[in-house]
């Protein structure tokens, strides 16, 4: 949940030959497992002429498996910028109407070339999935045979995730928007019937209309009448990020109470919606998402890297929103790495507190006491929840992924904080912190719970990809350090 989560150090899990979880056994002693397998077997009913095996994995000391992490917004073909050309004339990083024109739409229009997407698309997804991102909603560019190039890489490396092509027919650079309504709303339509051509239930179309900005009032309409003639259909687009975009999309869209009324108003608001940023959301906003049931992904490392600001994620929380999933943003964010999402979501978090209590020092308490998140810390638990469950809600995908339960889809990262993995970060704990607290007579639960507790929090602000050793998704492992020192060693 939110504020919870089960830390099971005995636990014993069992997939199935389609890589779902079978069943759990939350507490098995050691010397109780085989016996606790014959059992489970026995239960169930298999085929007389089907084979059984059974492959036993031990975690090492150390070790830990956790729900994959859900990237609920990111640009894939960004990525080639990640982390440079974001300076402006004068030295000062671009904000994100400038940033768009000069150093983004430069970059994606590039993609119009196939080949230039078949060369570096595949490198890309492997980046995020090497980050531990099992499940990610991509923006591709306008183009859509490049799109395709990435539907194709995602599948065939394994990783699950909403794919879209960009809408763009206005307040787009010449050599990078579409000519006409008609051309945008096919490209989509012929995006949508390839993805699910590849009949795959792993890799699965979205709408993206890029923004209200760079989307007509008849484009919008186009592509919400798409959503209301399909309800297995998802969109995503961006929300209230910066304040000369919001005001801007308000001149373009006089007719539209909000920013978020624009998307309201051309039928694109409901539970399939992932609204990315939403950083300087009116109250009447939040309200209207609430209601609607709409999600919002939070991009806290392009939110500060951009100077867009702080999104009042507690607040959010707080008003029972959709929840929140963490997305990267790539690359208004400088990094794939959804961890990185997890420590600057607490670092946000921790400043709107600041700022809270700083201005609310002259005239109320310094504590917001009525609130469970708004203005405060967000937990680790919290924390866990948007990048795993929240990211699965925002998605509709939480029968399928997000945590570990049976009938879902084993997607989960293998992560040791061993010295093998060269980052000392979770490795320097007190000497006694780290000796074997699991097997043997002696087991302690609590600590064992304590001791992973402890693991779980110094991944997340000390760990980063080299402590991902196996990332899987549906069973498979598709990604992490383990499995490319194996093909190394093969070559
Ligand atoms: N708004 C419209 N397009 C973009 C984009 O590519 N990145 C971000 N951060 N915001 C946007
Ligand atoms: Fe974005």
């Amino acid at each position: 949940t939110l504020t919870s989560y089960s830390a099971l150090p005995r636990a014993l899990m069992a997939l199935d030959p389609g890589g779902y979880i079978a069943w759990i056994e939350p507490d098995v002693r050691p010397e109780l497992v085989r016996e606790t397998i014959q059992k489970k077997l026995s239960e169930i009913q298999v085929p007389a002429s089907n084979e059984v095996y059974v492959a036993l994995t031990e975690l090492e000391d150390g070790e830990f498996i956790l729900p994959g992490f859900v990237d609920t917004h990111t640009h894939a073909p960004q990525v080639p910028n990640m982390g440079s050309e974001q300076i402006d004339h004068s030295g000062q990083q671009y904000e994100l109407l400038d940033w768009l024109e000069n150093v983004t739409f430069p970059m994606e229009s590039r993609f119009k070339d196939v080949e230039f997407a078949k060369k570096v698309y595949p490198g890309i997804v492997q980046r995020f999935i090497d980050c531990g991102t099992t499940t990610c909603c991509y923006f591709g560019s306008i183009h859509l045979e490049s799109t395709k190039v990435l539907a194709d890489a995602i599948l065939k490396q394994g990783q699950r995730a909403l794919v879209g092509k960009c809408n763009m027919n206005q307040n787009s650079p010449v050599h990078y928007c579409e000519p006409s309504v008609a051309s945008s709303i096919n490209a989509t339509k012929e995006l949508i019937s390839y993805i699910r051509s590849l009949k795959s239930d792993r890799v699965l179309p979205i709408v993206t209309p890029r923004f209200a900005i760079s989307c007509t009032g008849e484009l919008l309409h186009g592509l919400g009448d798409m959503l209301k003639a399909d309800n297995t259909l998802a969109v995503q687009t961006h929300v209230s990020e910066n304040k000369s975009e919001v005001e801007f999309t308000k001149s373009l869209f006089p007719e539209c109470a909000s920013y978020t009324d624009v998307y309201e108003k051309h039928g694109l608001l409901d539970e399939r919606t992932i609204l990315a940023h939403a950083v300087l959301l009116e109250d009447e906003e939040m309200t209207l998402i609430k209601k609607r049931g709409a999600g919002i992904s939070h991009c806290p490392t392009s939110n500060f890297n951009l100077r867009s600001g702080m999104a009042k994620v507690g607040e959010m929380l707080d008003r029972g929103i959709k929840v929140v999933g963490l997305g990267t943003d790539v690359s208004g964010g400088f990094t794939p790495s959804i961890l990185t999402a997890i420590q600057h979501a607490s670092i946000c978090s921790k400043m709107v507190a600041v700022q809270f209590a700083a201005t609310a020092a002259t005239t109320q308490p310094t504590s917001d006491s009525h609130s469970q998140f708004a203005n405060k810390q967000l937990p680790l638990a919290t924390l866990l929840y948007l990048a795993t469950m929240g990211g699965a809600s925002l998605c509709c995908m939480t029968d399928k992924i997000g945590s570990f339960a049976p009938g879902k889809s084993f997607d989960a990262l293998l992560v040791s904080g061993r010295p093998e993995t060269k980052n000392p970060a979770m490795w320097s704990l007190p000497d006694d912190f780290m000796e074997s607290s699991n097997r043997g007579n002696h087991y302690d639960g609590e600590k064992a719970r304590r001791r992973l507790d402890e693991m779980l929090e110094r991944f997340f602000f000390g760990g980063d990809d080299r402590n991902i050793l196996r990332v899987f998704v549906q069973g498979n492992c598709i990604g992490g350090t383990a499995l490319h020192s194996l093909a190394e060693e093969r070559n």
